[in-house]
């Protein structure tokens, strides 16, 4: 773990953050895709950091976008301009580049985190990208229009309050039946990615599925992050991960 600042923290909507921290060691090896692990508090609970993607790099900056789900995320939603911070990383594998696009990149919820850099990192290889962007009402859609600068987004809400009503997984459909793209890479809750694993399947379109699992040491040794194999075995998501091709999962399996 490195010691790190706080140079901003910015609520973006009830429950969502974004955590601007000072880190130039890690920004400058970060790659799309990669995660570090935080931690922002002094007493033993929690325990362990927490693992978050990074969102995007600016100027020696790490950004995290997050949502408070407990004590962890909690305390980092605390945390202000100047405080001291942990970081582990840049660990895992940076997402898939294809040679030619385009790439259609699916989100649910806060698993939109990931795709900023990513998208940053198209553009600059001259990839064109599509954002199907889910969420359960308009406050889990985040910063819709930074995303719409680097690509056409098709926002989805299932209370409908925000583009079209329903699971983002029905736009995503209708698409793959009129165009294939070069690749799919997806990261939300385990049953959109495995509804997306299907479709990738179904449409013979190669698909990666950014996998969330509990995390220990981050580097392939506590088996923390197993997660089912297809045909067995495990699969260390903060090693092997975290995106990995569908194909590699047991999709029944993703909880
Ligand atoms: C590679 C990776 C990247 C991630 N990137 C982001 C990100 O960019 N933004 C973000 O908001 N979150 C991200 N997460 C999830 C984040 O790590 C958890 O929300 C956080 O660890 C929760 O910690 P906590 O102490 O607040 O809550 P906890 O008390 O640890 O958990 C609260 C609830 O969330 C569930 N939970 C906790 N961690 C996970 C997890 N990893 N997967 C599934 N369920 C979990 C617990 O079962 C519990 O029900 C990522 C996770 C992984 C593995
Ligand atoms: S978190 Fe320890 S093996 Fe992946």
């Amino acid at each position: 773990m490195i010691a790190a600042r706080v140079y901003t923290q910015r609520r973006l909507a009830p429950g969502y953050f974004l955590l601007t921290i000072e880190a130039p060691a890690v920004a400058e090896k970060a790659r799309p895709g990669q995660f570090v692990r935080v931690r922002g508090w002094y007493s033993r609970d929690p325990l362990l950091p927490r693992p978050f993607s990074i969102h995007e790099v600016a100027e020696g900056r790490l950004v995290l976008l997050y949502q408070v789900r407990g004590p962890g995320t909690r305390r980092l939603s605390h945390l202000r301009r100047g405080d001291p911070v942990e970081i582990d990383g840049p660990l895992g594998r940076p997402f898939p580049l294809p040679e030619e696009g385009p790439v259609w990149l699916v989100a649910g919820g806060i698993g939109v985190a990931p795709f900023l850099f990513y998208l940053q990192k198209l553009r600059e290889n001259g990839l064109s990208a599509r954002l199907f962007y889910g969420g359960r009402r308009r406050d889990d859609l985040l910063r819709l229009r930074r995303f719409s600068t680097l690509a056409g987004i098709v926002p989805v809400t299932e209370d409908g309050s925000r583009g079209r009503p329903g699971l983002v997984t029905v736009p995503l459909e209708e698409a793959l039946q009129k165009n294939r793209p070069a690749l799919i890479l997806a990261c939300g809750p385990p049953g959109m990615l495995r509804a997306v694993g299907r479709l990738g399947e179904l449409y013979r379109v190669p698909t990666y599925l950014s996998l969330e699992a509990m995390m220990a040491c981050g580097r392939g040794l506590c088996l923390g992050c197993a997660v089912p194999r297809r045909g067995g075995g495990y699969l260390k998501v903060c090693v092997e991960g975290p995106a990995v091709d569908s194909r590699e999962v047991d999709l029944e399996a993703l909880v």
